[in-house]
């Protein structure tokens, strides 16, 4: 158990989850998206308007690829996207143990209708289109999320139950 990656759609709970974990495991925790924007000095929204989503793709690769090499052992939460582009899901596999937060279609719209303005990829979807957009690229998503080693319901998650799953591995 030594580098756990947290992957799932924006909204599933990946950061809320790792920092739980990483508390109980005693494991330095990183989100991401996080270490993303104290490298390039700019929100994610920032980056996404100011260079494109295929710079942030590559920057977020990069900056978990050093997030590997750097640390021995970590709870690392990826972006949404993370595992849906280069070889990134087998990367994860590969340097550690990968769980799927599974959370239902309408929770994640409940949960991202609160929270919108900070992700470049729903902030100018409406209310009512909003959940079509997930379904559409939880759709996409899938086999990508499903490559876990670990998929959790992630609205049944306790932390008992995670550790627990992580320690059958
Ligand atoms: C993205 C999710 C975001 C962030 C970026 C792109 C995605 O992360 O990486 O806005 O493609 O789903 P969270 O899932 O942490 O919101």
């Amino acid at each position: 158990m030594q580098k756990i990656f947290l992957i799932g759609f924006m909204g599933s709970g990946k950061t809320h989850w790792g920092r739980q974990l990483s508390k109980k495991l005693q494991l330095p925790f990183f989100d991401l998206d996080s270490v993303v924007v104290e490298t390039e000095k700019k929100s994610i929204t920032e980056i996404f308007s100011q260079n494109g989503e295929e710079f942030f793709r590559y920057k977020e690769k990069e900056v978990m690829e050093e997030l590997v090499s750097d640390h021995e052992k970590f709870i690392l939460s990826c972006g949404g996207g993370t595992p849906c582009f280069f070889n990134n899901i087998a990367f994860m596999k590969k340097n550690g143990k990968v769980i799927w937060l599974n959370t239902s279609v309408d929770v994640l719209k409940e949960r991202l209708l609160k929270e919108r303005m900070s992700r470049p990829l729903i902030k100018a979807i409406g209310d009512t289109e909003l959940k079509n957009y997930i379904v559409r690229k939880l759709g996409e998503r899938r086999m990508y999320y499903e490559q876990a080693n670990i998929i959790v319901d992630e609205e049944k998650a306790s932390l008992d139950s995670l550790i627990e799953l992580l320690s059958n591995e």
